[in-house]
């Protein structure tokens, strides 16, 4: 690692799905003027980029080599709006916040050899003045140096909740019933996997927002880096 990249600040944001990771890291990110790195995004990308081209998931090879070639584009547009992904070329913003492509994303990203192919990729984001990683894995794997490493985490029903109000405010046809069932199978997967498990970094924060608002979560945070 460069002595350089070594010194640019990097704040890790893990936990489960549902948690307030992505809204309050990119609160963070642009309260603080630095990069964001969304890495739930890469995983459901990738999955995307299999689904497209009719691969099976569980074969690792395959997916792996997928993760290697597919081409994933951040893009802020110039007239506002929120961050667009672009996958080989294709708009698939919406797309890869389907419940289907989070459940391709969580299968792959147990397999070892597609987490190795997407490790450069996630650390080329550490960039002056700064970063705010989201993920499972930033505090523990990816950037073990982070200078502040945050584990967010909320009950299981209220982040059905969380997700179910998000996905309806989209059009999308979810029960809260199917949500719940879908988050708990989710984090016992993302938990038990061999490579990489969710789990909080030792020298992370824990932070459990069930009943606090993203205001609070937020201020808590930016007090804790400016602190
Ligand atoms: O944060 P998310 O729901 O967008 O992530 C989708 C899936 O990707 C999640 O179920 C597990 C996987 N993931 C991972 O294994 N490691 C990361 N750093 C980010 C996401």
């Amino acid at each position: 690692m460069a002595h350089s990249e070594r010194l640019v600040p990097v704040l890790t944001i893990d936990g489960p799905s549902g948690s307030g990771k992505g809204t309050i890291s990119a609160r963070v990110a642009d309260a603080l003027g630095w990069h964001l790195l969304d890495s739930g995004a890469i995983y459901r990308a990738v999955g995307f980029a299999a689904g497209m081209a009719g691969l099976d998931l569980s074969d690792g090879e395959a997916v792996t080599r997928c993760a290697e070639t597919t081409k994933i584009l951040f893009r802020d547009p110039k007239d506002g709006g929120g961050t667009r992904v672009i996958v080989n070329g294709l708009d698939a913003t919406a797309d890869i916040r389907a419940e289907t492509c989070g459940a391709a994303a969580s299968a792959i990203a147990a397999i070892p050899s597609l987490r190795a192919a997407l490790f450069e990729k996630q650390r080329s984001f550490r960039k002056n003045p700064g970063l705010v990683a989201d993920g499972r894995d930033m505090g523990t794997v990816i950037f073990p140096d982070a200078q502040h490493k945050i584990f967010l985490t909320a009950s299981a029903e209220e982040r059905a909740k969380r997700r179910y109000k998000q996905l309806k405010e989209k059009g999308l046809s979810v029960t809260l019933a199917t949500l719940f069932r879908e988050i708990e199978a989710r984090d016992l997967r993302d938990a038990e996997r061999a490579v990489a498990p969710l789990k909080p970094a030792a020298d992370a924060v824990l932070i459990d927002s069930t009943g606090m608002s993203i205001d609070v979560v937020v201020a808590k945070v930016l007090e804790l880096v400016r602190s």
